[in-house]
């Protein structure tokens, strides 16, 4: 699916009455691939996923999208998209009510479910509301993976997430990109965007500060720095390295890759 923002605005009043300004003029083409977005808190992340979900009606500007799959999008708080009584009914809903059969439905929820490693068997019966927050997380994902969108949005998707269900997690928006899905994934966790993004798109007070492939902008330590973002683990320890005296080749983005880039350094020393 291709998705194209052009000169978006939107202001929210705020408690004196007063515009706050969410987003400020922004314009993004995607086509395919992982698209990160990252920024401070309240820079407007989950202000455009909304309006690129048609959820919130911008002030100006339009959304336009072109290709097959429509739109699915996992709210940062899980809480906030269950309406149903049961996790299967949570997940099957949206394929029901396109017409799915019922059978399909259930061998697709169980399916979206598995991939975040959780078994519709266990939690199918339970209401989406007494589960622990990661599960309610993981849940989200899947009734929003269950209905393949040709343009798949996350907010914060690896917030609160042990180590198992975020590698799930990640493995999946790839697998998504990689069945041709375009995805949006806004995260203030650099080394979760390292690993699945292409591309990189940074808001500041609504704007687009930064733009480019993923791997040149999570390497670059100080740019991040400068941008108010935490920088990858390993770009933040190529750096302290280099200022420690030690030769790093390179522009490592993880473990593996600093542990690579000093390894080439000591040989080129
Ligand atoms: N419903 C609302 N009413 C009033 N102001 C709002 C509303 N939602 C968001 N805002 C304001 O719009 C701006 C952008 O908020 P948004 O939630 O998009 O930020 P964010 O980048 O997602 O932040 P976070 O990293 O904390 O999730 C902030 O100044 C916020 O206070
Ligand atoms: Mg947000």
């Amino acid at each position: 699916m291709r998705l194209t923002v052009e000169h978006m605005s939107l202001s929210y009043e705020g408690p004196a009455g007063e515009r706050v300004t969410a987003l400020a003029d922004v314009s993004l083409a995607l086509s395919g691939g992982v698209c990160g977005l990252m920024g401070r808190t309240g820079s407007g992340k989950t202000t455009l996923l909304e309006v690129m979900a048609g959820a919130t009606r911008p002030d100006s500007g339009r959304v336009r999208m072109e290709g097959a799959g429509g739109v699915g999008l996992v709210f940062q708080m899980p809480e906030r998209q269950f309406f149903e009584r049961t996790v299967e009914r949570e997940i099957t809903f949206g394929l029901l009510a396109r017409g799915v059969a019922a059978d399909e439905a259930h061998e697709r929820a169980a399916r979206a479910l598995a991939l975040m490693g959780l078994t519709l068997d266990e939690l199918g019966a339970r209401s989406p509301f007494s589960l622990s927050g990661g599960q309610q997380r993981r849940v989200a994902i899947a009734s929003v993976l269950a209905l393949r969108p040709g343009l798949l949005l996350l907010d914060e998707p690896t917030a609160g997430l042990d180590p198992r269900a975020r590698r799930a997690c990640l493995d999946a928006v790839r697998a998504a990109a990689e069945d041709g899905a375009t995805v949006v994934v806004a995260s203030h966790d650099a080394n979760a965007l390292a690993e699945v993004a292409d591309r990189l798109v940074v808001l500041e007070d609504g704007g687009v500060t930064l733009d480019g492939p993923a791997r040149d902008l999570l390497a670059d330590a100080p740019l991040m720095r400068d941008h108010g973002l935490e920088p990858a683990c390993a770009a933040r320890a190529a750096l302290a390295l280099r200022r420690a005296g030690l030769a790093v080749a390179g522009a490592p983005l993880t473990a593996e890759e600093l542990a690579d880039a000093i390894a080439r350094g000591r040989g080129s020393a």
